[in-house]
Parts: C-alpha cells; structure tokens; sequence
C-alpha cells in the first residue's frame, strides 16, 4: 500500500474517476461498475476497481480542496502507475450564461492555492486539462445533448468566500466557476505523464445564490458521469 491507500500492486485501475465525497466513489462503484471491488477503506476514502462495458476502471474519493486532493492523486500516479484521471466534481457558477444543472469541461484552473508557488516561485504555471480528453469528452456530451461549457474556473482555497468583488473579477476575465481541486489535479498529471479531465455539474450559482433541487443533483451527477466513464474507455 501506499501511504494513505490501503491498495495492492495492481488493483488499482489505469483509467480512474475521482469524486472529491467518498460515498459518491462507492456510489459510482455499485451503479456504474460491474463487479466492483473495494480496494481503500483508509480515512473512510473509499476507492473500489470494477469494469465498465468490460474495460478495468476505478473510482477515488479525493476529499475537499487541494491538499487533499494532491496527497490522493500523487500516490495514485507515483505509486499505481494512473495514467487517464476524470475529476466528476460539482462547482459555484459565476457567469450569467452558465446555469445550475449544466455541465462544465474544465480547460484550465487559475488557482489561488500554495502548492504552485512552492513548486515554481515567481513563475505563474498555467494547469491545463489534456486535449484528447477534453475533445472527447465534449463529442460525447454533444451526443447526449448535455448542456455543456467548455472553458476554465477557478480553484480556490476559500468556500465561504468574503463578499463577491474576487468571483466578479474573475468571471470578468472569464471564467466561468469556482470549484476546489482542478489546478492540483492538471498540475500533477502534467508532472507525471498521465493525462487529466474535470467534469463538473453546476450545484450552486455563486452569484444568484440558485442552488439545485437534491433531484436536480442526482440527474446532472448521472450525466456527468456517463460522460466521465465513456471518455475514460474511448
Ligand atoms: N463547489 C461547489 N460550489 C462551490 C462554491 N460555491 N465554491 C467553491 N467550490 C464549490
């Protein structure tokens, strides 16, 4: 195992979904995956190994924010040899066209978390979701005839921002939501080679302060994860 996964060499698959809320792992585990089996029960992150349409593909809860995040995403590249990683994540809108319910590609994360200046000093590192990914993913949502944006957001360190004037600033050079880990996820899979998506549904506008309906939830969590799944075995 390694430090804080309990898996064996080998259980974990190379094709892995990660929701930040471990139950929505196991969740994804009994609803999505054939023959799925529970490899990490450390710290209740539960991880679990099954296939989908026959292809090998896990799914691990990460905990909220990057320092969580960075600890489960590292061990699963560094020491189970990950190679295709799909955030399945929810985020705050801050612009106008984007509504609750909608599903949004992550292309880049801005951050205003730590771990990129330690890594880069000065330098201002610019994470970036892989391109065969994203296109994918976005072939497949078209298909469905998801909602989708495609563009980029913001990690942030703060939930419980202090007043609006930061989210209005960024939405004005474009971005189009808030979320906790996608910066920490791209930057790694760059360090290691592998290759990074977030597919985020849209649960509460930061702005309006509109949040989805639990039933709302559950069937943009659907979507997105079909879209996450067939993305991660095309
Ligand atoms: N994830 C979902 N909603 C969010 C918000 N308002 N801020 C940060 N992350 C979020």
């Amino acid at each position: 195992m390694s430090t804080h996964i309990g898996a064996k060499p080998g259980e974990i698959a190379e094709r892995i979904l990660l929701p930040g809320d471990p139950l929505r792992a196991k969740y994804i585990a009994n609803t999505f995956l054939e023959g799925s089996v529970c490899y990490n029960e450390v710290r209740g992150m539960f991880g679990y190994t099954g296939r989908y349409k026959g292809v090998p593909v896990s799914v691990q809860g990460t905990g909220m924010g990057v320092p969580s995040i960075s600890i489960y995403v590292h061990e699963l590249l560094a020491d189970y040899g990950v190679k295709t990683l799909i955030r399945v994540g929810t985020c705050g809108a801050i612009r106008p066209e984007v509504r609750v319910r909608d599903v949004i590609l992550a292309m880049s994360a801005s951050t205003t978390s730590a771990p990129n200046r330690l890594r880069f000093g000065h330098v201002q590192y610019a994470p970036t979701a892989n391109f065969d990914l994203l296109r994918t993913a976005h072939e497949i949502a078209r298909e469905k005839g998801t909602s989708i944006h495609v563009g980029s957001v913001m990690t942030t360190d703060l939930f419980y921002a202090d007043g609006t004037a930061d989210l209005e600033r960024w939405a004005k050079f474009g971005m189009l939501a808030v979320e906790m880990e996608s910066a920490e996820l791209f930057t790694l899979a760059a360090q290691f080679g592998a290759r990074a998506l977030s597919i985020l549904t849209v649960s509460d506008h930061v702005l309006t302060g509109e949040e989805t309906s639990a039933e709302e939830r559950e069937r943009s969590f659907r979507e997105m994860v079909e879209i996450a799944l067939e993305t991660a075995i095309r």
